[in-house]
């Protein structure tokens, strides 16, 4: 739509010789819809005043001939604006389109790219708690929006099983006298914070646990049998609550399935000469002149022979070259690794074992009410599954009728809780959990937007009915709602280009405010005008679908009943 009103300012203005017109949604709305700023610009250009220039390219839209169909009024608005306002024919044709074409008429590639998703990335052994929610939710959400570009998309969990803390559990285990056959869940959720702790106090253990890691990653195979056990015991545990979430991959590999390709990188590295020797350890230096700050080089191999974080991700790249040729790899971690990604794409870029575009999208803390990491009302880090149990409780206990859902819908309910919640921050910031705001169904949260479609839903009888559009548009509430409707396809693009979530959010709530206001002040079944009817009950079916697949690009489903 925006295409198609810059497409006629640049006709108006190719006869003045004006070029790369472009507009942008109204800065106030209650002077027009969509605005044109290149006047400033463009003064420059010509070395004339920005008026003359608006005033000239005011005049040259006025004089074509399908002006008054796309426009009610341009204007110019000193000192230096053109002021759009759309003819309602326009803002009709529009919604039509929208309406009879797959993905509201977005246009999308014809050439898909492949993206590789890295997110989720929860560690085997240890407990999800609250901060593990943000990469899985985050992540799945962006997958959906690139998948709803027309673009392909591989997603990968990315498992933590290369690390100390696989160490750190097989001696525990060990010490404990435990036979693998019988450990449970239960004995990971205790050894794992037990052995951390002991590792702290203990350089002795410490030392241990990290051979044990560095033997295992060498191949050792009693400890890889160890290794299977937990992985299977705390994976399924995982793959439990992202499905709680309904968060999917198509890839479960962990860092040891990138293994086999360290040695490979390795060589690679030794080859074109980025291997440095630094105190036994072998580095790669990634600093470039231009730094701010220092970049410390990439550790590759520690002294001990052993490899770390930066070796599994760099090796993990190569395999997925290999398996996917990707145009893109996304990671989506906390913003605190925003340094290790720096580190391993300069090796990456420089070693060439990629040439696709590697990108860090980075996520902030959640933070409690006090503004420090989030603790439940007992004062713990809670586990995923008790804060999914504590935001049913409060929901329940807002109202009577709440405590009649099935447990299909209350889940619904948690997951739109807790997903609103998160999604609606832009995901770079902090944010503070707060449950209970959170779940009313006033104000930006989950449940309004579903209360927000249910209202609707039920005066539609079906989302399939035909309806026809007149070119009427009746009052301001009804103006406002289907403008709020055309700018559906600027939210997705938004979304995208900058893999943020929270413009598809932020957008649902805008569009359900309208809807609410437009709802409450224009009652529709007992109308007798059979054309206004029709027309308010084809807006509300196009708000309805567009809600409902809005809703699925932040992983929201619909209850049948609120
Ligand atoms: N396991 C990591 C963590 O808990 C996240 C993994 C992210 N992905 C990656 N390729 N490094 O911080």
């Amino acid at each position: 739509m925006i295409e198609k009103l810059e497409e006629i300012l640049n006709q108006a203005g190719k006869s003045l010789g004006y070029q790369d017109l472009h507009v942008i949604p109204s800065n106030r709305p209650e002077l027009c819809d969509y605005q044109c700023d290149a006047c400033f610009r463009l003064a420059k250009e010509y070395h004339q005043s920005p008026v003359v220039i608006g005033e000239k390219l005011v005049d040259a839209i006025n004089r074509l001939e399908e002006k008054d169909f796309y426009f009610k009024e341009v204007s110019f608005v000193a000192p230096g604006f053109v002021n759009l306002t759309l003819s309602d024919a326009f803002i009709n044709q529009t919604l039509r389109d929208m309406n009879d074409q797959d993905h509201f008429g977005l246009k999308r590639p014809d050439k898909p790219e492949t993206f590789v998703i890295d997110y989720g990335g929860a560690n085997i052994a240890k407990p999800l708690h609250v901060g593990h929610m943000r990469p899985a939710i985050v992540g799945e959400s962006i997958k959906r929006i690139i998948n709803y570009m027309g673009h392909k998309t591989i997603s990968d969990v990315h498992f933590g099983d290369f690390g100390l803390q696989i160490g750190q559990v097989i001696y525990g285990i060990q010490q404990r006298n435990l036979k693998l056959d019988d450990l449970t869940l239960q004995d990971l959720e205790e050894i794992y914070p037990a052995m951390s702790a002991r590792c702290k106090e203990d350089d002795e253990v410490r030392a241990i646990c990290a051979e044990i890691t560095k033997e295992l990653q060498e191949g050792n195979e009693e400890y890889y049998k160890y290794y299977e056990k937990i992985k299977k015991l705390s994976s399924d545990d995982i793959k439990r609550i992202y499905k709680y979430l309904d968060v999917d991959f198509d890839l479960w590999y962990g860092e040891m399935d990138a293994r086999s390709y360290i040695p490979k990188v390795e060589e690679i590295l030794e080859e074109k000469g980025l291997l440095e020797d630094s105190d036994g350890a072998k580095v790669v230096h990634v600093s470039e002149e231009n730094d701010a700050k220092e970049i410390p080089p990439l550790i590759y191999k520690k002294s001990n022979g052993a490899y770390l974080y930066g070796s599994t991700d760099m090796a993990t790249i190569y395999q997925r070259e290999q398996d996917f040729h990707p145009d893109y790899i996304l990671y989506v971690t906390d913003l605190r690794q925003s340094l290790h990604f720096t580190q391993v794409f300069r090796a990456s870029l420089k070693s060439g074992i990629t040439d696709a575009k590697l990108e860090h999208l980075g996520f902030g803390t959640i933070n409690g009410m006090d503004g420090k990491p989030y603790k439940t009302r007992s004062g713990h880090t809670p586990k995923l599954d008790e804060l999914f149990k504590e935001t049913e409780e409060i929901f329940i206990s807002k109202k009577e009728d709440n405590k009649a859902m099935s447990t299909t819908d209350r889940k619904k309910v948690v997951n739109a809780i807790l997903k609103f919640a998160d999604l609606q921050n832009s995901r770079e910031k902090d944010y503070i959990f707060d449950i209970n705001k959170f779940s009313s169904v006033v104000g930006k949260t989950g449940p309004y937007i579903l209360y927000t479609y249910l209202r609707i839903h039920r005066i539609l009888k079906s989302e399939d009915k035909m309806y026809n559009l007149s070119n009427m548009v009746y009052n301001e509430e009804d103006r406002n709602l289907r403008l709020k409707l055309i700018m559906l396809e600027r939210a997705i693009h938004s979304a995208f280009t900058e893999r943020k979530p929270h413009y598809i959010a932020d957008y649902l709530y805008q569009l359900s405010l309208l809807t609410n206001t437009f709802y409450q002040n224009n009652h529709i079944l007992g109308l007798e005008d059979e054309v206004k009817k029709e027309d308010w009950l084809y807006i509300l079916n196009l708000t309805s679908k567009i809600l409902r697949e809005m809703l699925d690009l932040i992983m929201i489903s619909i209850p049948e009943f609120m």
